[in-house]
């Protein structure tokens, strides 16, 4: 099959040339022996029949037909030339070269229908592994999704939880800092009381912010100055551990439709996973493009790359291959990638290293 349809598509034509020279061969035998031995021009008359097939077998109708012309030129003039003097063998063999066009062109009509059903069967069996492994694709992400969804609603269910104590803490804690009067060496405390209960809160409707499952402050982004901030927020630590960061961004991007708040949020993580992937320095990457209706964060680092575990497993929640990891930025991003309808791509670059992708759909601001 392979070397049949590499045949057909340009190699050089051996399986052809191997049927004409056996035709000449056999034309060459009727030429040169003696009308006499009729036996044998019976035998050789037969042997045409060989090369008539291969080349049907070969190169389908096309070759049949060839074959059949070819050997009806080269054969022709010994049936009109040494068979004169018998009208009816010579009636015979001509009736043989109608038989060499019927058998070489049904020949190559059956191989071409096989060959084309054989084509039609590997490309159906194409289509259903791809269809398959689509299938396979989008039953991950949604089992994904439904854990994400599962540990979204657990965290709201804590949060919530955790908010009405709080409150009531709150309140017992001003009413302890107006009845403690300045000068009073328990007032620290009080201070301190107050200020951790404050930062509980924000950490309580923080979460609650993120376990909203839709998008909630969509409005024009602007994905450049996403990445600058998270570069911004980061490069203390990437000077610490000598990383050098570029960012490039493809001209003439447009600002999306999208949270910048929560796009701030993924980016940070992937920048964060780059960080802790180079604890020994190296170059930091990150690119923003734009191509129809798609525009991608891209954040490429030169550390060791993704395990093969962290590849297949790297979005789930708490997958963690970090002693202090907690496995949730890869979930988050994905998450928040999600909710703007796009997605989050992880693998390794050829060159060794992370590359982390997140695509989301432009939807230009004002075609609402
Ligand atoms: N840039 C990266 N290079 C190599 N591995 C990475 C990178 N980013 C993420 N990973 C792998 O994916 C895992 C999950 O990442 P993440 O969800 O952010 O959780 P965490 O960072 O808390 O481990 C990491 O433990 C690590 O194995
Ligand atoms: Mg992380």
């Amino acid at each position: 099959m392979q070397s049949a349809a590499s045949t057909r598509s340009g190699g050089f034509p051996y399986p052809f040339l191997a049927a004409v020279a056996m035709v000449v061969a056999v034309s060459m035998a009727h030429y040169l022996t003696d009308p006499v031995h009729t036996t044998l021009h019976v035998v050789y008359q037969r042997l045409y029949y060989i090369p008539l097939l291969v080349g049907a077998g070969f190169y389908g109708l096309r070759g049949g037909m060839a074959l059949a012309i070819i050997t009806s030129i080269l054969y022709l003039p010994h049936i009109v030339l040494h068979w004169g003097h018998e009208p009816l063998y010579r009636a015979n063999q001509l009736a043989e070269l109608v038989m060499f066009l019927v058998v070489g062109t049904l020949a190559g009509v059956i191989i071409d229908r096989v060959r084309n059903e054989r084509e039609k069967h590997r490309r159906t069996a194409e289509e259903l592994a791809r269809a398959y492994e689509q299938l396979q694709a989008t039953f991950e992400r949604l089992r994904l999704l439904d854990r994400l969804s599962s540990l979204g609603a657990l965290s709201v269910g804590m949060a919530h939880e955790i908010r009405n104590p709080l409150g009531a803490i709150s309140g017992a804690v001003e009413i302890l800092e107006s009845s403690t009067p300045a000068g009073d060496h328990r007032r620290e405390f009080v201070e301190i009381l107050s200020k951790e209960i404050d930062r509980l809160s924000t950490i309580v409707s923080r979460q609650l912010d993120l376990a909203r499952s839709t998008p909630h402050e969509l409005g024009p982004c602007d994905l450049e100055s996403v990445v600058q901030s998270v570069l911004a927020l980061t490069v203390k630590q990437m000077d610490q551990q000598g990383i050098r960061s570029t960012c490039r961004v493809q001209p003439g991007i447009e600002p999306v439709e999208a949270d910048e708040q929560r796009m701030r949020q993924a980016v940070l993580n992937l920048v964060l996973n780059a960080i802790q992937a180079m604890e020994q320095g190296g170059a930091l990457e990150v690119q923003v493009g734009a191509e129809g209706d798609q525009a991608w964060i891209t954040v490429q680092d030169d550390g060791p790359g993704f395990s093969p575990v962290a590849l297949e497993k790297g979005l789930d929640p708490f997958f963690t291959t970090r002693e202090n990891g907690t496995g949730l930025g890869l979930s988050i991003a994905f998450q928040i990638a999600d909710q703007h309808g796009g997605d989050l791509v992880i693998g390794n670059r050829e060159e060794g290293g992370a590359l982390v992708r997140l695509v989301i759909p432009v939807q230009r601001v004002g075609n609402r």
